[in-house]
């Protein structure tokens, strides 16, 4: 992402918390209180989702430009819960297609008094460029941007990780897959890090490793097997044929034959590590479906916290406003 510019302060003056765009600026203790708040709303399959009131009179506004399925859905699904109204806006169906500019169409939903703006884009860029617009009471929250980030998939991992393992702090955690274009892997480790795990590893093969200089600290393997060995929690990645123009990697049979999480490979972790991968899954490429459904999954309490953690944002981003 280019910095060349001043980037939009996450925080207000009274340290509350107004736009989310990345985890790198989040104060620790902001991160706990969020992943706190989370875990207040979190609730097992089967009882009945969490509801409030902290955001009756708010209007929240989804602006995607890339597919989503979970993000979009629990986003607007937290808002509602806490009791927003909701536009969605469809891009495909709206004036974007006639040329109007991103700019343009967030100043036209903030004179249709939206609140918080939450965004997807493929440019790294864009939700700072938004967050950089907008009135000061006005929020922004990146729903994942470009390969740089996505702060909310980097909250509900950790509070998956909690959940299941108590703590972050002083876990191994391996990152495997197609790290040089996620932005998932990006904002885990930010979480991660700042939440005290000890050990963690960036597996993938040379053609998806990041750039040397990212993700410091962390041991770099090209080697699943040993990449994940003893570790007591398996991050899997998907492959992200839309980002790849120039990686050469091996087709999907020889993938998964060097680099899909089966059951054998799963052994060579702690018998009791946890498996997680943000999804959408490419099934038989980069993770096995005996694995992904399993005993040690942890997927789709990943995507049950998506919510928990969006009402948390939501509800700090409101409270902390100035009326
Ligand atoms: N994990 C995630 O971001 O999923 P979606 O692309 O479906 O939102």
């Amino acid at each position: 992402m280019n910095h060349s510019h001043e980037r939009a302060t996450a925080l207000r003056a009274d340290g509350s918390l107004r736009h989310l765009l990345t985890l790198d600026d989040l104060p620790r203790p902001m991160l706990e209180r969020l992943l706190e708040r989370a875990g207040h709303y979190s609730r097992p399959l089967g009882a009945p989702a969490a509801r409030g009131t902290a955001l009756e009179g708010v209007t929240v506004a989804t602006l995607f430009t890339e597919p989503s399925t979970r993000t979009r859905v629990s986003f607007e699904l937290a808002a509602q819960r806490l009791g927003a109204e909701v536009a969605s806006v469809e891009v495909q169906l709206s004036s974007r297609l006639k040329g109007e500019s991103m700019l343009d169409t967030v100043h036209t939903l903030e004179s249709l008094h939206v609140d918080v703006f939450v965004l997807r884009d493929a440019q790294a860029d864009v939700p700072d460029l938004v967050a950089r617009n907008v009135a000061p009471h006005v929020s922004v929250l990146s729903g994942g941007a470009g390969s740089y980030s996505h702060p909310t998939q980097g909250l509900l991992d950790a509070l998956t990780i909690q959940q299941h393992k108590g703590r972050v702090a002083g876990l191994s955690i391996a990152i495997v897959g197609d790290v040089r274009h996620s932005r998932v892997a990006r904002s885990a480790w930010h979480a991660f890090g700042a939440l005290g795990a000890t050990d963690i590893r960036i597996v993938a093969p040379p053609a998806l490793m990041p750039e040397p200089g990212e993700f410091a600290g962390c041991a770099r393997s090209t080697r699943i097997e040993e990449g994940i060995g003893g570790c007591d929690v398996v991050m899997m990645l998907r492959i992200q044929k839309e980002r790849m123009a120039q990686a050469s990697i091996p087709g999907a049979d020889q993938y998964f034959a060097e680099w899909g999480l089966t059951r054998a490979r799963l052994r060579l972790a702690r018998p009791d590590a946890i498996v997680m991968h943000p999804q959408p899954m490419n099934r038989g490429i980069e993770i096995d479906s005996a694995v992904a459904d399993g005993p040690q999954s942890v997927i789709r309490d990943q995507v049950r916290n998506g919510v928990a953690v969006r009402m948390a944002v939501l509800e700090a981003v409101i409270t902390g406003r100035a009326r």
